[in-house]
C-alpha cells in the first residue's frame, strides 16, 4: 500500500487498539479513530464522518456492537480513496441469524475495493476486558450455551491478522476464520480463569439460569428470548473447529487460552 494513513475505527476498543498498536510498532501511520479516540469519529454523527476518511488508503472497519456498518459510510469513504477495507466480522453469523454482521460483509463485499472479512470466535477477552468480565468478579456466568465448546480467541491473534490484512497483499477477496488454538466449553474456561485469577466462577448454562439472570438485571423480555433463540442455535451446531488462520496469515501460531488468562491475572485484571 501507499503511504497514505491507515484509519483504525474503534480504536480504543478491544480489537482496534492492539490493531492500531500493532501498525504503530510497523512504522504504519495510523488514524486512532473512536468518539475518545485521538481522531475524533462517531457513527451517529456524519459530520465526523470524511474528516475520518479523507486522505486515508486502508481502513480496519468494525461497528460495535449495538450499531449497523451503515453502507453510505463506506461508499463514500471509497469515494474519498480508500482502497482497502478489513471488516471485523464474526464467526458464526449465519447460524445466530445475526443480520447486522451479515449486511456489513455485504457491504464491504460491494464496495468495489480490496476487502478482507475478518471473524473471530469468542474473544478470550471477554472475560476481563467485555461482557464477561462483571461475572467473573460477581462469581457466577449464566450463558445459555450448555457444554457446547468455543474455539475462543485471543484479541492480539484478531488484530494481527487484521493488521497484516491492512498492510500486506495478498489478502483481498478472502474471508478469515480467526479462532484459537482449541475449543473450550464455558464450564473448562472458566476452570481455567478460576485457576490464574484465585476467583472461584461458576457456570450456568441452561436455558432457565439464562432468563433468571437476564431478569435480575432488567433485561426486557423479548430482547432475552431473541438473545435465546440465537444462543440456543449456536448450541446445537455443535463444538467450534479450531482452525489454523493465525498461523497462515501471521505466521506464528495462536495463543492458548491458558495464555490467555494468566497473562490477564498477571495483569491484576481480576482484582478487586
Ligand atoms: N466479543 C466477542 O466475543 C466478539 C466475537 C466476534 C465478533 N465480535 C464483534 O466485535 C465488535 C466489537 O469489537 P471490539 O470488541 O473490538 O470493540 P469494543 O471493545 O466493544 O469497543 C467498541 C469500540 O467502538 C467505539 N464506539 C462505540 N460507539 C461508537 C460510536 N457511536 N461511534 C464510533 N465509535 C464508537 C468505542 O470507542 P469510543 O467509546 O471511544 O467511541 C470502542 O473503541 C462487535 O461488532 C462484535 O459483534 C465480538
Amino acid at each position: 500500500m501507499s503511504e497514505r494513513d491507515v484509519l483504525v475505527l474503534g480504536a480504543t476498543g478491544s480489537t482496534g487498539r492492539r490493531v492500531a498498536g500493532m501498525l504503530r510498532d510497523a512504522g504504519v501511520s495510523v488514524r486512532h479513530a473512536s468518539r475518545r479516540g485521538s481522531f475524533r469519529f462517531d457513527w451517529t454523527v456524519r459530520d465526523t464522518w470524511e474528516p475520518a476518511t479523507a486522505g486515508a488508503d486502508a481502513m480496519y472497519l468494525m461497528a460495535p456492537h449495538e450499531l449497523p456498518v451503515d453502507p453510505e459510510f463506506v461508499r463514500r469513504a471509497v469515494e474519498q480513496g480508500v482502497r482497502r477495507i478489513v471488516l471485523l466480522s464474526s464467526r458464526g453469523i449465519e447460524v445466530m441469524g445475526d443480520e447486522r454482521l451479515l449486511a456489513a460483509e455485504r457491504t464491504v463485499r460491494d464496495s468495489g475495493v480490496e476487502w478482507t472479512i475478518v471473524r473471530p470466535d469468542w474473544f478470550d477477552q471477554n472475560f476481563d476486558e467485555g461482557f464477561f468480565q462483571p461475572a467473573v468478579m460477581s462469581g457466577e456466568l449464566a450463558l445459555p450455551l450448555g457444554d457446547a465448546r468455543m474455539a475462543f480467541v485471543d484479541a492480539d491473534d484478531i488484530a494481527a491478522v487484521a493488521a497484516t490484512a491492512l498492510t500486506e497483499d495478498g489478502h483481498a477477496g478472502r474471508s478469515y476464520e480467526v479462532t484459537g488454538p482449541r475449543a473450550l466449553s464455558f464450564e473448562e474456561a472458566l476452570a481455567v480463569i478460576t485457576r490464574e485469577s484465585g476467583r472461584p466462577v461458576r457456570y450456568r448454562g441452561g436455558d432457565a439460569d439464562y432468563r433468571a439472570a437476564q431478569s435480575s438485571f432488567g433485561i426486557p423480555r423479548d430482547q432475552t428470548e431473541a438473545e435465546l433463540a440465537a444462543f440456543t442455535a449456536l448450541r446445537e451446531a455443535g463444538d467450534g473447529e479450531p482452525t489454523d488462520t493465525v498461523r497462515e496469515v501471521t505466521g506464528r501460531p495462536p495463543v492458548p487460552f491458558e495464555t490467555y488468562a494468566a497473562r490477564a491475572a498477571a495483569h491484576g485484571a481480576w482484582r478487586e
